[in-house]
């Protein structure tokens, strides 16, 4: 705020408290004596409904008072007059990073010493777990969902299947370093509509066998089978999903693999480290490794 602008607030501000105030004393002064009350009858309806011009009752007149001195008390505490910060020194921010600082004094130790163990017998902590589960809720369950189970694109944290790997350093890493996962584009390389159906279905029957008959299975061993692997249970290091069991990360209808083929897929698990810290990174690491342990 622009200097101007401050004192053009301040005067605002002090002028109408004091107009206010005198608006008050001027009414009070004003009172009608019960003579002149009684005769005031300029209004008189149905012959026994009178108009009359009482003051007001003296506690309500000081309440008015009341509420001007409060507020010029506040404004000389408080911020509140243009730029004038108030003589009693409190902001918004201040009392923020007051009780942040606070609940780092309080919690902090608890969570180093919590971040100086292991994460398996952290995983047996009833205290460390319902840390984990509620800084899960906070920070996790938007896109794990609230009971960590996933959805479309959002991977289910309480099974035993994982992209990146399940025990508990590779957990750890998906949450303090974030994961991103690429499958590319593959609609190109086929040559036709007809080649990417074959494809699809490969893709769906390939838990019953990889059918090596069929012309996909030498794409696949061309196009897929480094990321995917030569049995198609996938590989942690990239990220790349098993295809021949029944957990699917984006869905198991023809649609869904034709997507992820056509026009690639790329999950993004954001990193945390910086967000919430190592160590409640690594009591939510417990807290997810307890999930499927
Ligand atoms: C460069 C490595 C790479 C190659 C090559 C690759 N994929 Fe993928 N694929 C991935 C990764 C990584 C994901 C997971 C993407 C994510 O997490 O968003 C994935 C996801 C998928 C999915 C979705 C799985 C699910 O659970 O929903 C299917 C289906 C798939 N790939 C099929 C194929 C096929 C078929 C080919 C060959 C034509 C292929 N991929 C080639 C890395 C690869
Ligand atoms: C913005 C959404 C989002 C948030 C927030 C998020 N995640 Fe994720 N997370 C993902 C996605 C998407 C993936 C899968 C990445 C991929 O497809 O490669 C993932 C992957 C993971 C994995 C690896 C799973 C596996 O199968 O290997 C773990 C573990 C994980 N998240 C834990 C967490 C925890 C704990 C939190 C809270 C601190 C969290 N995530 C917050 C979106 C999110």
């Amino acid at each position: 705020m622009s200097n101007l602008w401050s004192w053009f607030i301040i005067a605002g501000t002090i002028v109408s408290l004091i107009a206010c105030f005198w608006l008050v004393a001027y009414a009070n002064k004003q009172r009608a004596s019960d003579a002149e009350i009684a005769e005031s009858e300029s209004h008189v309806w149905d012959e026994n409904i009178r108009e009359l011009n009482n003051p007001l009752p003296m506690w309500w007149l000081w309440l008015f008072v009341g509420t001007i001195i409060w507020s010029g008390a506040y404004l000389i505490y408080y911020p509140g007059l243009g730029g004038f910060g108030g003589v009693g020194d409190w902001s918004q921010e201040k009392q923020y990073s007051d009780e942040v600082a606070a609940a780092e004094a309080q919690y902090g130790p608890m969570f180093a010493a919590f971040g100086a163990m292991e994460i398996t017998e952290l995983a047996n902590n009833a205290d460390a777990l319902k840390i984990g589960a509620s800084l899960y809720q906070n920070y996790c369950s938007q896109c794990h969902g609230s009971t960590a189970q996933g959805a479309r694109g959002f991977p289910n944290l309480t099974d035993d299947d994982w992209l990146y790997g399940g025990d508990p350093a590779q957990i750890e890493v998906s949450i303090v370093a974030g994961r991103t996962g690429v499958m590319p584009p593959l609609n190109a390389v086929f040559g036709s509509d007809e080649a990417i159906d074959e494809m699809v279905r490969y893709v769906q029957n390939m838990a019953d066998g990889m059918d090596t008959s069929s012309p996909a299975h030498t794409k696949y061993m061309q196009l897929c089978v480094a990321c995917h692997g030569p049995d198609g249970r996938g590989m942690q290091a990239l990220g790349a999903p098993n295809l021949v069991d029944d957990i699917w990360l984006y869905g198991s209808s023809p649609t869904q693999i034709r997507k992820s083929i056509v026009e690639g897929r790329n999950g993004a698990m954001p990193a945390h480290g910086d967000l919430i810290g190592n160590d409640r990174a690594h009591i939510l690491a417990a807290y997810v490794y307890s999930l499927s342990n």
